[in-house]
C-alpha cells in the first residue's frame, strides 16, 4: 500500500475525538503510565532541509505539549525516552547539541512544572551527564518532590539493559553485607532496584516514526505494556494523537498471559 493509501486507512480506522473523549471518562487515567519512545526529530528536521538540531528542538516543544496534555487529561504517570545511552554514538555535534538543548530547556521549563505541580523524576546514569545538567536536574526533582499532580519520568543516558546491570549490582552488595539472603531475591526484589522503585509499570509505551522496537527502553518494566506504534514522527504527534493512544489501550485485553479478564481496573 503508497503512503495515500495508508494515510486513508488510518483516517478510516481513526475513532472519532467524541467516541475517544467518551471511552477516555470510563478510565481511571490516575492509574495509568504511559511511556513514550519519541522518535523521528531527525527525519522530521531533513525532510524540511533543516539541520537535525531542528528537530530535536520542534521534538522539545512537542514534548512539552504532550507533557501538559497528560497532566490536563489526570494521567497519572508518564515517562520520556529523552537520551540512551547508546544515543552518546551520535556525532559529536548532535551529542553536543542535544546537550545545549537539555541545558536550555531544564533552565527555563522546570519553574514551569514546579506551578503545574507535575512531580519530576529522572532515570539513567545521571553521573554520565555534563554536572550542570546533573545539578538543574537534583534541583527539579528535590522541588517537586510533593508535588501530587503527574508523575514525570525523564529517561536521560537510560539504557534498559545498563539498569538491570545498576540493578543486579545493587542486589549483590546488599548479599555480600548479609542484608539479603539470594533465596529471598524474587521479581518484587528486581523491581524494587530498578531506577523506577515506586512506580508502576509502563501500561502502554507509544513510539512515533512507525519503527516496532523497545530500543532498550524499559526493558524489564515493559514485559506486559502494549505497545502502541504511530507512523508520525514525534514533533508532529499530536495531543489528540495521545488521546487516541489511550483508546487503543482501553480496547486491548491485558492477558497477563493467562486466557483473560483482569485488566487492573483501567
Ligand atoms: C529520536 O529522534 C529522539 C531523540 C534522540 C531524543 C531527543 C528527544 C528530545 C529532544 C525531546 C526531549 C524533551 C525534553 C522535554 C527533554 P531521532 O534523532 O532518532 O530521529 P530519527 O530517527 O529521525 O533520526
Amino acid at each position: 500500500m503508497n503512503a495515500f493509501g495508508r494515510i486513508i486507512r488510518a483516517i478510516k480506522n481513526r475513532p472519532s475525538r467524541q467516541s475517544v473523549r467518551a471511552l477516555l471518562a470510563e478510565m481511571d487515567l490516575s492509574r495509568v503510565h504511559i511511556g513514550i519512545i519519541m522518535d523521528g526529530n531527525g527525519r522530521w528536521a531533513t525532510r524540511r532541509g533543516l539541520p537535525r538540531s531542528a528537530g530535536h528542538r520542534a521534538g522539545t516543544n512537542n514534548a512539552k505539549a504532550i507533557i501538559e496534555h497528560a497532566a490536563s487529561l489526570g494521567v497519572g504517570y508518564l515517562t520520556l525516552f529523552a537520551f540512551s545511552t547508546e544515543n552518546w554514538s551520535r556525532p559529536d555535534e548532535e551529542v553536543s547539541s542535544l546537550m545545549s538543548l537539555f541545558r536550555e530547556t531544564f533552565s527555563s521549563y522546570f519553574d514551569e512544572l514546579v506551578r503545574s505541580n507535575i512531580r519530576v523524576r529522572v532515570i539513567g546514569r545521571r553521573e554520565g551527564l555534563p554536572a550542570d545538567i546533573q545539578s538543574l536536574l537534583t534541583d527539579v526533582t528535590e522541588k517537586t518532590c510533593h508535588a501530587t499532580g503527574l508523575v514525570l519520568t525523564f529517561a536521560l543516558n537510560y539504557g534498559g539493559r545498563a539498569e538491570i546491570v545498576d540493578c543486579v549490582r545493587s542486589i549483590a552488595r546488599e548479599v555480600a553485607s548479609q542484608e539479603l539472603a539470594p533465596e529471598d531475591i524474587d521479581e518484587r526484589t528486581i523491581s524494587d532496584h530498578l531506577y523506577t522503585a515506586g512506580i508502576p509499570d509502563p501500561d502502554l509505551i507509544i513510539r512515533t516514526s512507525g519503527e516496532l522496537r523497545l530500543s532498550n527502553f524499559l526493558l524489564w518494566q515493559g514485559a506486559y505494556s502494549e505497545i502502541v506504534p504511530f507512523d508520525t514522527l514525534w514533533p508532529d504527534f499530536r495531543p489528540s494523537d495521545l488521546e487516541q493512544a489511550l483508546a487503543a489501550f482501553a480496547r486491548r485485553q491485558r492477558r497477563y498471559g493467562g486466557i483473560g479478564g483482569s485488566e487492573r481496573g483501567v
